[in-house]
């Protein structure tokens, strides 16, 4: 099973570099002519969209058009009826979630919910898989490295407090935080995970305006100060038009337009998916 795997990640590495012009990087995330039923309902709909590295993408489009869908497809959640996922050029259409993290692909709220008798800074301590720690044998022969890799991992999640400004409430059990510093413990457990990519569901909902604020900078600094590559789906269209380029737009399974947030709030065909029949008679 494991043989067969690796084979096939091989040769779908090996075709799609074969597709890609030669010294061009492939995009970071590409999903190709994804396509996705529920019972009868075509959820997603030969859909296929680029996400390049360094972007803050957004994926906007009416309730029901396979955002979520598709968010569920690349993260591994559920499997595709048809159609690549590909990562950095690579098929992960056949990974399981965790392996899919584990490969930097994160989704906040794939990640489980807090855990509530355990604090803040326990919560983040629990992410980073793989520790020598978790091996018995590890603890046994090379305590040293042990305690070495315990301590950097400490570092790192006083700092992710720090930068999600949970330093205060560190020592908080995490039940007991508010539903917006609940939000910011979560993108601090993606963060302690070292993402290429984060996938974002509607962060805004549920989110008052300051709070807001402070997780838009948060992804703009992230951005750019880590060069971690976002795709949002969001509703909150200022949130969208200020923090997006480019922005995907999806209706009825299929991608409907792509561009800068100008064009694409300009578009009629993304006004009438949008408006629906409204827009139509209004313009005819
Ligand atoms: N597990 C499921 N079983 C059956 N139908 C589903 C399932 N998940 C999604 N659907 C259906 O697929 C369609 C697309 O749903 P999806 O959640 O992807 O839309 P969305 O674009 O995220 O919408 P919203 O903006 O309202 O969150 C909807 O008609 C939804 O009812
Ligand atoms: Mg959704």
């Amino acid at each position: 099973m494991e043989i067969q795997q690796e084979t096939s990640v091989a040769d779908s590495t090996a075709s799609s570099l074969s597709e890609t012009d030669v010294g061009q990087r492939p995009p970071l995330l590409e999903v190709r002519d994804l396509t996705k039923s529920f019972g009868g309902l075509r959820a997603v709909d030969h859909c296929s969209f680029q996400v390049e590295q360094g972007t803050i993408t957004g994926l906007i489009g009416p309730n029901g058009a396979g955002k979520t869908t598709v968010f569920n497809l690349m993260t591994g959640f559920i499997p595709p009826d048809s159609g690549r996922i590909l990562l950095g050029g690579q098929d992960i259409g056949h990974l399981r979630p965790d392996q899919i993290f584990a490969r930097g692909l994160c989704r906040t709220f794939q990640i489980p919910r807090e855990h509530g008798t355990m604090s803040v800074l326990e919560n983040l301590m629990l992410v980073p898989p793989g520790q020598s720690g978790e091996h018995w044998w590890n603890a046994l022969l090379r305590p040293g490295r042990v305690r070495a890799e315990e301590a950097r991992h400490l570092d790192k999640a006083r700092e992710v407090l720090e930068y999600l400004q949970l330093t205060p409430v560190r020592h908080e059990y995490a039940a007991n935080l508010s539903g917006g510093q609940k939000k910011l413990l979560e993108m601090g457990r993606m963060l302690m995970a070292d993402p290429q990519i984060v996938l974002l569901d509607e962060p805004a909902a549920g989110v008052n305006r300051t709070l807001l604020q402070s997780i838009v900078r948060n992804i703009q600094a992230l951005s750019r100060e880590r060069g971690i590559t976002f795709l949002l789906i969001e509703h909150d269209m200022n949130m969208v038009m200020n923090l997006c380029d480019p922005v995907i737009v999806m209706s009825e399974g299929r991608k409907l337009a792509e561009g800068a947030p100008d064009t694409v709030r300009g578009d009629p065909a993304v006004l009438e998916a949008y408006l629906g029949g409204q827009y139509a008679a209004a313009a005819g």
